[in-house]
């Protein structure tokens, strides 16, 4: 039985995510948390004729704790979206406490499940988590995850449109850094099998994975970032944690993850000077089974993004670690 659980759930994100999941196959109970309208999200997707049983949770009568009892995966897009003109780091003060608070219910109730965390800044929360898991006593590298698939998804994407060539299903662009502007790194060098984006057409593309999310803020004038696409990536990552924890081989996906804690990302940190980093992980039953050094053979272009995603993301994770320490 696999319980799979969305905090912020009736959001722009949420709404979507949750009902990818409820078609899922790999999972047997839904739990949909939210400070508000859950109880409407999970009737309406409750009639959906799959399987999976869906239940709605507010604050109130120990919400958070019901919703997350049992739970063996929680994903979070808990938290506000940003407006035309903020950064994603504008969002910090808002959503660092917000994660902080998910997470110690996390770290209550089902300290096992693994934690998806689509909450921005990214490269904030996940410390921030981490932090919170840490305190507990509970922190696995394994099993958080900042998802940052997104970011390949329009890797993907874009290289189809740059190039006029179709990127065959199977193909894998690297993307690693963080998860905001600059620290997006795409490593087009190391796309298996290999993809060729012209010279002349590779500032154009970089800029565009990197900064594509404004383009849907500017779009959407006010009413929020990407989340339909969000919904989608986050529910190909969660999928292939769950393809990976009930058997299924070879699963590769990058993460925003603790590289410390994981086979192989001691090196990798060494190498970058910061702890979390995303990189490709290989999945498997217990989370991840190892990082994927992807860096040794990045070409000089790929190396110069790389150092000043590094400059961004130091402060970034330093932040997320410091709210914790020492709260605000
Ligand atoms: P939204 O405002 O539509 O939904 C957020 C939901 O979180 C709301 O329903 C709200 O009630 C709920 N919420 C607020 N505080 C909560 C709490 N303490 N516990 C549970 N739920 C709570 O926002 P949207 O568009 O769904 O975005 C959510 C987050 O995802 C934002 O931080 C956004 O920046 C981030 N995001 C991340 C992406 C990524 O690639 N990782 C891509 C796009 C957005």
């Amino acid at each position: 039985m696999v319980k799979a659980v969305v905090l912020g759930a009736a959001g722009g994100i949420g709404q979507p995510l949750s009902l990818l999941l409820k078609t899922s196959p790999l999972i047997d109970e839904l739990a949909l948390y939210d400070v508000v309208n859950t109880p409407g999200v999970a009737a309406d997707i409750s009639h959906i004729s799959t399987t999976a049983t869906v239940t709605g949770f507010l604050p109130a009568d120990d919400g958070l704790r019901h919703a997350l009892t049992g739970a063996d995966i929680v994903v979070i897009p808990a938290g506000v979206p940003r407006k035309p003109g903020m950064t994603r780091d504008d969002l910090f003060k808002v959503n660092a406490g917000i994660v902080r608070d998910l997470a110690k219910g996390i770290s209550e109730y089902c300290p096992k499940a693994y934690t998806l965390i689509i909450s921005n800044p990214v490269n904030s929360t996940v410390p921030v988590a981490a932090e919170v898991f840490r305190n507990a006593g509970v922190l696995d590298p394994k099993r958080l995850f900042g998802v940052t698939t997104l970011d390949i998804v329009r890797a993907e994407t874009f290289a189809q449109e740059f190039t006029g060539q179709k990127v065959p299903s199977a193909t894998t662009i690297p993307v690693v850094g963080g998860h905001s502007g600059e620290t997006i790194v795409p490593l087009f060098s190391q796309a298996q099998p290999s993809f060729n984006v012209p010279e002349a057409k590779l500032d154009a593309i970089v800029n565009r994975i990197q900064f594509g999310g404004d383009e849907v803020v500017k779009a959407k004038n006010g009413g929020g970032s990407a989340t339909l696409s969000m919904a989608y990536a986050g529910f190909r990552f969660a999928e292939k944690v769950l393809k990976a924890v009930s058997g299924e081989k070879g699963l590769v996906e990058p993460s925003f993850v603790y590289l410390p804690g994981v086979e192989g990302g001691e090196e990798i940190a060494k190498e970058v000077g910061v702890d979390f980093f995303s990189v490709p992980v290989e999945l498997g039953p217990s989370g991840v089974v190892k990082a994927n050094n992807v860096l040794a053979n990045i070409n000089d272009y790929e190396r110069k993004l790389l150092e000043v995603a590094i400059k961004g993301l130091k402060g970034n994770i330093e932040k997320g670690v410091e709210f914790v320490k020492n709260p605000p």
